[in-house]
């Protein structure tokens, strides 16, 4: 790291403190149902031994936020999920729910994705509600990250909430999650920081006011108390990059897709949470 940059980052960053939890219960209690926030690391991490979910080192106020549907406040936009399913829209006159009548279906989807498809692509939950916006119902797609795709792919991710995280790397999904690995080791921005100088190297201990968590997206799309609404992860990823005075890939980009799988693997285990509560 060049001198100028070094002192910039110890200047932002003062990383202090060591490994603590505002919980050390691993159990994670969302009106009953359990929900598992620490897994074995997979074998491909060479570094970490233990993952955790960000609820682990979130205050015992936003992590009890997130213990109750109602106070999550995260619901609210999955309410508005629900009345965008169910409503008409494009040339076709359908709904999503013409076709997708009972949203449980969608059971087990979130846990599995970004996946590669037929054609040979990486293909994350936005692009599939937008293909079946444009090329099933004839209407316009969502904006990328914006409010009505939060709150539809946080209908869908919930309904694989306590399932565990199991996307495929290998075969043809191999080169996407090596590009991902490059993405999240490499060096970017003014303050020439990777994703891992934080998340992997410094995780546990508080980065001005805030806990350094591991950076996993079991919880997507999240609630941020900071902006009272839900946030895709390419949105959290974009955020990021500009804490490090890095000029962010577009959210859907190749980049970002490459890195969301590669993400998704470092959580193998933990259990989908979504929709989940943060800072
Ligand atoms: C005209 C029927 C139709 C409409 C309307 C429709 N879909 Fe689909 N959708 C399908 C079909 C067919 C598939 C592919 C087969 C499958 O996996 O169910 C699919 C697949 C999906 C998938 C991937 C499911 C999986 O397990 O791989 C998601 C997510 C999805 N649709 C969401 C939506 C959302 C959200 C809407 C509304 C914005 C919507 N769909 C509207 C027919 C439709
Ligand atoms: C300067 C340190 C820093 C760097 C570098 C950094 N982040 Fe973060 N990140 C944070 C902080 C601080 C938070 C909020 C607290 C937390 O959850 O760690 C955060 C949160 C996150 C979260 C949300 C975690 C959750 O549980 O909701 C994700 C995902 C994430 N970062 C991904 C990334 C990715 C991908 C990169 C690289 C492109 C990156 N971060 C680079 C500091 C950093």
């Amino acid at each position: 790291m060049k001198l100028q940059n070094a002192i910039a980052a110890a200047a932002i960053l003062s990383f202090a403190g060591t490994m603590s939890f505002a919980q050390d219960d691993n159990e994670l209690s969302v009106d009953g149902q359990l929900i598992s926030t620490e897994a074995d690391a997979p074998a491909h991490m060479e570094n970490v031994g233990t993952v955790y979910s960000g609820w682990r080192f979130r205050s015992e106020d936003t992590q009890a936020m997130q213990m109750d549907d109602f106070d999550n406040s995260g619901f609210v936009f999955v309410d508005d999920g629900l009345s965008l399913m169910a409503s008409v829209d494009g040339s076709e006159g359908k709904s999503c729910a013409s076709c997708h009548e009972n949203v449980e279906d969608f059971a087990g989807l979130k846990a599995k994705l970004p996946r590669v498809n037929d054609s040979g692509e990486l293909e994350t939950m936005e692009e599939l509600v937008n293909t079946c916006r444009t090329e099933r119902m004839g209407a316009e797609p969502w904006k990328y990250s914006g409010s009505q795709m939060t709150a539809v792919t946080a209908v869908i991710g919930l309904q694989s909430r306590g399932m565990p995280i199991d996307v495929a790397i290998d075969g043809p999904a191999a080169s996407f999650w090596e590009r991902g690995q490059e993405l999240y080791y490499a060096r970017v921005g003014q303050l020439d920081l990777s994703c891992a100088n934080c998340h992997e190297d410094n995780y546990g201990t508080m980065i001005r006011a805030d806990h350094l968590s591991q950076g996993q997206i079991n919880g997507f799309p999240t609630y941020r108390l900071k902006n009272a609404k839900l946030n895709g992860v390419h949105n959290r990823f974009s955020g990021c990059m500009k804490n490090v005075r890095a000029e962010p890939y577009a959210d859907g980009s190749d980049e970002f897709k490459a890195l969301e799988l590669y993400l998704a693997s470092r959580g193998t285990g933990l259990s989908v949470e979504t929709p989940s509560v943060r800072n």
